[in-house]
Formats: C-alpha cells, sequence, structure tokens
C-alpha cells in the first residue's frame, strides 16, 4: 500500500501498488466541441489493433452517446451508483491543488477488504452494441425533475454530446493495482499501461477494477487486452491511430507532464481541459474540454469542479489558446513544444525541429469590384 499525490484531488490518497517513477507520461486533449461522431477513431484502432478472431466485441477506442449510451452499458452509472453519493471538492485551489480537495472516497479507499478497488463485472451482454442509444437525448422539455430543470442558455435543457474514449493510461491505473499476477505494468519511457500477454491468466480483475471498463476479456486467448497506446507509434515519434485519424480534428497527443507540451499548457496551465470522473482517484491523463451546452450539475459529476473556469475560457480564448487549439490534428508528429506568434501557431518536435505551422486566422480576401457577383 503506498501513499501518493493525486494533484487532480488535491491530496494524498493511499494506492495498493507501488509506483514507479516515469520519464514522460502519456497525454491527450479531446474537445467533446468539435466531434460529429464519426467513429473514424474507433475503426482506425480496430483495422489496425482488434480485428482478429475473438475480438469481435473489442473496441478500445469507442466514441458514445451521453447521457444514455456506454461501452459497456452504463459503465459509469453503474460505478457512481456503487460509490454512492460523495462529497465534493472544498478548499482554496492552489498550484498543486488547482480544484481545491477531494473529501470523498476514491474506489480504491472504498474498496471491499477482499479486492485492490471497488468495482463491478459486466456480464456479456453488456459489451455488445457499442453504440447503443446513439444521438438520445436527456429527455423531454415538459419533463420536471432532473438533470435539464434550471438549466438555460447557453445550456440546453435537452442534449447529447459525445464521449471519445481509451484508455487513460492512469497515473495510478486501478487496473495495475487489481491484478494478482502482476500481469499489468506501466512503461517508465511513456507511462503507457500495457497487459503481458505470457504472463495473463485471464483471472478479470483488471477488467473489474478498472473504473472506466478499459480492459477487455478475449475468449479465444483466455486473456484480456487493452489499448496499447499504439506504443510502436510513440517510439517512432508519431501520435497514435485513434488521434492521428481523427477527422474532426478534436484530439491532441502530447506529454502531460513537460511544461512545454502543449497538453501539458492546456491541462495545467489554462485549465481548459479536465479529467474523466477525476473522483476515482487513477488521475486519468486523457483530459476532455467540456461540451458548451451541457447543464453544468451532470458536467460536474463527469469532469469535476473546473467546468465552469474551463467553459469560460473556451467561450473567451486568449491569443495562446486559440493558437493551441489550432495545434488539433494538424500533425502526425508528436509536439514536444509550441509557440503561439501574433500570427501562426507552431509545433516542434522532440529534436525541436519545427513539424507544423498554421495560420491563426484565416486571410480576409476582399474580392476586386470587376468580380463582385452582384449588380
Ligand atoms: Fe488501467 Fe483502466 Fe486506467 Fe486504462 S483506464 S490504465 S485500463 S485503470
Ligand atoms: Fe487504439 Fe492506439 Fe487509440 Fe489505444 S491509442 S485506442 S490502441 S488507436
Ligand atoms: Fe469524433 Fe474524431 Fe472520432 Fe470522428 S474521428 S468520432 S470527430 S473523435
Ligand atoms: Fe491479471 Fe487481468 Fe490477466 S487480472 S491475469 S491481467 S485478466
Amino acid at each position: 500500500m503506498a501513499n501518493v499525490y493525486n494533484w487532480q484531488l488535491g491530496r494524498a490518497m493511499t494506492y495498493p501498488f507501488a509506483p514507479g517513477l516515469l520519464t514522460h507520461q502519456f497525454g491527450a486533449v479531446f474537445n467533446i466541441n468539435r466531434c460529429i461522431g464519426c467513429q473514424t477513431c474507433t475503426m482506425a484502432c480496430k483495422s489496425t489493433w482488434t480485428f482478429s478472431k475473438g475480438q469481435e466485441l473489442m473496441w478500445w477506442n469507442n466514441v458514445e452517446s451521453k447521457p444514455f449510451g456506454g461501452y459497456p452499458h452504463f459503465w459509469d452509472s453503474k460505478l457512481l451508483s456503487l460509490l454512492g453519493p460523495q462529497p465534493g471538492w472544498t478548499g482554496t485551489p492552489t498550484a498543486s491543488a488547482p480544484f481545491g480537495q477531494y473529501t470523498g472516497r476514491t474506489i480504491f479507499e472504498a474498496a471491499p477488504t477482499d479486492a485492490a478497488a471497488l468495482g463491478y463485472l459486466p456480464d456479456d451482454l453488456e459489451w455488445i452494441s457499442p453504440n447503443i442509444y446513439e444521438d438520445t437525448t436527456s429527455g423531454s422539455p415538459t419533463q420536471t425533475g432532473g438533470i435539464w430543470d434550471g438549466a438555460s442558455l447557453p445550456e440546453h435543457k435537452i442534449f447529447f454530446f459525445y464521449l471519445q474514449r481509451i484508455c487513460n493510461h492512469c497515473t495510478y491505473p486501478a487496473c495495475v493495482a487489481a491484478c494478482p499476477r502482476k500481469a499489468i505494468y506501466k512503461r517508465e519511457e511513456d507511462g503507457v499501461v500495457l497487459i503481458d500477454q505470457k504472463r495473463c491468466r485471464g483471472y478479470r480483475k483488471c477488467v473489474e477494477a478498472c473504473p472506466y471498463k478499459k480492459p477487455m476479456f478475449r475468449p479465444t486467448t483466455g486473456t484480456s487486452e487493452k489499448c496499447i497506446g499504439c506504443y510502436p507509434r510513440l517510439e517512432e515519434g508519431a501520435t497514435t491511430r485513434c488521434i492521428s485519424a481523427c477527422v474532426g480534428k478534436i484530439r491532441l497527443f502530447g506529454w502531460v507532464d513537460d511544461p512545454q507540451s502543449p497538453i501539458h499548457y492546456l491541462v495545467k496551465q489554462e485549465q481548459v481541459a479536465l479529467p474523466l470522473y477525476p473522483q476515482f482517484g487513477t488521475e486519468p491523463n486523457v483530459y476532455y474540454i467540456p461540451p458548451r451546452w451541457v447543464p453544468l450539475s451532470y458536467l460536474h459529476q463527469m469532469f469535476g469542479p473546473g467546468v465552469e473556469a474551463a467553459l469560460e475560457k473556451y467561450r473567451n480564448p486568449s491569443w495562446e489558446l486559440l493558437g493551441v487549439l489550432q495545434l488539433f490534428g494538424a500533425t502526425q508528429t508528436i509536439l514536444a513544444s509550441y509557440e503561439v506568434t501574433a500570427t501562426h501557431a507552431i509545433g516542434y518536435d522532440e529534436a525541436g525541429n519545427e513539424a507544423i505551422r498554421v495560420a491563426i486566422e484565416d486571410e480576409l480576401v476582399v474580392r476586386p469590384e470587376q468580380h463582385l457577383n452582384i449588380t
């Protein structure tokens, strides 16, 4: 049992595993506002990694329609119910606790005595129909009682949004802590969490413990598998398949812990991108720019207390934020650092070479008078 500091909770917590030191931590920001639900990311992952026998129900990347959709079905509301109502964050934000202190219990602190974390094992039927309730909205405008009450523009009384999900390559992974075979490990060079297929015996404690339900059992091998963070691409300086294939350019990859990285800027400095269910306590490393139109009470439960400030920053972006937003989906090269000038956003690779240059504002072209198509 280790005592670790979780910056998303703004406090120390118990974690049933001794975490190692990392050189880099895998990180990504997904801008929910831009996603069109096309599932290109989903198919990019599937056609690369999970097209074989026994992997038919395995979607390492999935995009679900909230509030009802989920893969596996109702994964988040089931765990929230198990955890029960918890007090939220209190206290004054500081640099090391930007949201204050979380006073509730994490899945590690609420674990039954015989388990590493609070969790559940979905049954086989819960993994079918990964895009169930696609585009289904939250309810009728005449209905009273519920999350849409009190919503007013810019929030919508009726809403849905797309939630893009991959493994969060958590700083304190529940899957790692739960495996009795010690078959899961976190890579020192990039923080990617992998299941060693030779050690795994299919105990599925990882599936039970992961609050995001991202390890998946494969019946043909009797082992569990999960998103591998496209580590062969990372080793070549390229972003993951799901990130590079994104049609909506909603995704940006980078190292969370490196102060030069655009991900560090979005998460730690500008705080416009927030962790998914930080109260679970695994310190997930995929961050989301929350959707502007969704009732705040719903967003608070999903992304914690930083929602209002993040939305305010996104609605009235600084020039630097506008610039960094242009770097999303602009290149497959991992951007180690960036620069925002008066006209352009420029991204640099690990060696400091310019990898991409994007204009922040499109040039305004005025048609000459003889070409005006009005009389
Ligand atoms: Fe493990 Fe789940 Fe975290 Fe991925 S999201 S590292 S599978 S606990
Ligand atoms: Fe799939 Fe790679 Fe994306 Fe993981 S990072 S979901 S393995 S494409
Ligand atoms: Fe959304 Fe991009 Fe995936 Fe399309 S490819 S569903 S825009 S995250
Ligand atoms: Fe361990 Fe999960 Fe395999 S608990 S043994 S990695 S199925």
